[in-house]
């Protein structure tokens, strides 16, 4: 039988979840409160709502935490989903990286650096694997053999274990491989049959999964420099505003001064954050970093 939940427990167990995820429910979503939560509260023998509020109280929450991320997240992707982005990434963008690693490999003086991507928020993985993919048919379809995967850096994160478990294990069924993958590409990237497709291991290869948490987690330091395309698609509407406000400065300090920052097709930073200008290809609307002059200030006397 459904819990009932109090307005006092909805909103300590909301607060809750805000605090381990960042994701904000109002009371609209109590009913997802309700459906995700009570099969965990089933399966660790916790009662009630109430019992639960009160656990998270004595801080005895930590063996929830994860299940309760896991419950909470919605982990919906598919293989270049959205298709105009990723066209945009093969027609415009890898063309500028190209330029990029040649301009770095003339430059003797400096130790050659990888293009930096990063999948922020990347469930199980399609996101990650289907830049990998448009790289390799790029540097294929132009003839290009002088730069290769190996000149390519792509991380991907996700604040949830399960979905992170699939994503390195590269493996999909017939269900996630009919959304996005053609025969050809499927003949190409994928070993197996029937139900069960693994990536092969070239491409997997180019891809570094790792547990992110993008309220709290990311940095310059954390992942070892800034990124030259970050792709934060379809998770900012799930944060209120002052997180993703958060984010954003955040994603922005990760930025070089040419990157290109990629949202879900239906996202935009309307309202938030000013520090972005965006940039149109064809359909896709993409953003870069906003151009600061510091303007001096004047003291008066
Ligand atoms: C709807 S999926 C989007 C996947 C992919 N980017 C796409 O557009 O197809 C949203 C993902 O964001 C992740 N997520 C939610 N809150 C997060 C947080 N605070 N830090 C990192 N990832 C988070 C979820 O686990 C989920 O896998």
């Amino acid at each position: 039988m459904e819990q009932k939940i109090s307005f006092e427990d909805f909103v300590f167990i909301r607060d809750y979840i805000h605090k381990i995820s960042g994701i904000y429910l109002d009371y609209e979503k109590e009913y997802l409160i309700r459906q995700r939560i009570e099969p965990i509260l089933k399966d660790v023998k916790v009662n009630s709502f109430a019992e639960f509020s009160n656990i998270i109280k004595d801080g005895r929450s930590m063996r929830f935490k994860e299940s309760i991320i896991s419950a909470i997240t919605t982990n919906e992707t598919s293989f270049f989903r959205d298709d105009h982005p990723f066209k945009t990434f093969y027609k415009y963008i890898i063309p500028k990286l190209i330029d990029k690693i040649r301009r770095n490999k003339e430059n003797k003086a400096k130790a050659p650096t990888k293009i930096r991507i990063w999948s922020a928020a990347c469930s199980t993985g399609q996101e990650a694997y289907s830049i990998s993919m448009l790289i390799d048919e790029y540097l294929y379809n132009n003839g290009i053999f002088n730069i290769t995967k190996n000149d390519f850096y792509i991380l991907a994160t996700d604040i949830d274990n399960p979905v992170l478990k699939t994503a390195m294990s590269g493996c999909y069924d017939k269900m996630a491989i009919s959304r996005g993958i053609s025969d050809d590409r499927l003949k190409k990237y994928f070993v197996g049959s029937e139900n069960k497709w693994e990536i092969k291991n070239e491409l997997k290869e180019m891809v570094d999964f790792q547990k992110c948490s993008l309220h709290e987690g990311i940095s310059n330091a954390r992942f070892g420099g800034t990124f030259d395309v970050i792709l934060a698609r379809n998770v900012l509407i799930y944060f209120d505003t002052k997180t993703k406000d958060e984010i954003l400065s955040r994603i922005h300090q990760l930025m070089l001064e040419d990157s290109f920052l990629i949202l879900g097709a239906t996202e935009n930073l309307y309202g938030l954050s000013n520090k972005f200008e965006s940039v149109t290809f064809e359909n896709s609307l993409l953003f870069k970093k906003k151009e600061i002059s510091y303007k001096p200030v004047i003291k008066k006397f």
